[in-house]
């Protein structure tokens, strides 16, 4: 099975839409149900408001990742601005250099099924994934 993907440069608010946009509907087309729609679709939205503001460029990829067993969708956002010193800190709830809710990235490793995030100045990458067992497989009967 051939992975498809999809690539948006984040560089105003309308790319952040977008790539939210293309999110749930990669996941809607793999029948991945609204709630999970919209998790993905707020993930997004937050890693790709991220570099907006903190980096102000960035690249938001989409990839269809699905086997034979499972559906899978695996999203990339990176940038090259500053990075992040402390990525432990940044992991909290309510840290926040922007004056915001400090909010985003807790909330996001929340919402979806993997999270890997790597930082170091002049690059920050988040990688996401959400997975969802395909329908009428025996095997995924038993298990
Ligand atoms: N791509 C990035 N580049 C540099 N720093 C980042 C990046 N993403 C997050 N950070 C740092 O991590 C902190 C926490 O990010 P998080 O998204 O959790 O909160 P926030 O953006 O400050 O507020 P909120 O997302 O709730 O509006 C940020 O305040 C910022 O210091
Ligand atoms: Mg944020």
């Amino acid at each position: 099975m051939g992975v498809t993907k999809t690539h948006v440069a984040i560089r105003s608010y309308g790319d952040i839409i977008n790539a939210r946009q293309t999110g749930r509907e990669l996941a809607q087309e793999l029948g991945f149900g609204l709630a999970d729609q919209t998790r993905l679709a707020t993930a997004i939205s937050e890693l790709t408001s991220n570099v907006l503001h903190y980096a102000g460029l960035g690249v938001c990829t989409i990839a269809d990742q699905s086997n034979q067993a499972e559906n899978c969708i695996q999203v990339i956002v990176e940038d090259n601005g500053p990075g992040i010193p402390d990525i432990e800190l940044a992991m909290r709830q309510g840290f926040s250099t922007g004056g915001t809710l400090g909010a985003g990235l807790p909330g996001t490793k929340r919402l979806v099924h993997e999270f890997q995030i790597e930082s170091r100045p002049g690059f920050t990458k988040v990688v996401i994934a959400m997975m969802a067992p395909k329908m009428g497989r025996v095997d995924n009967l038993v298990r």
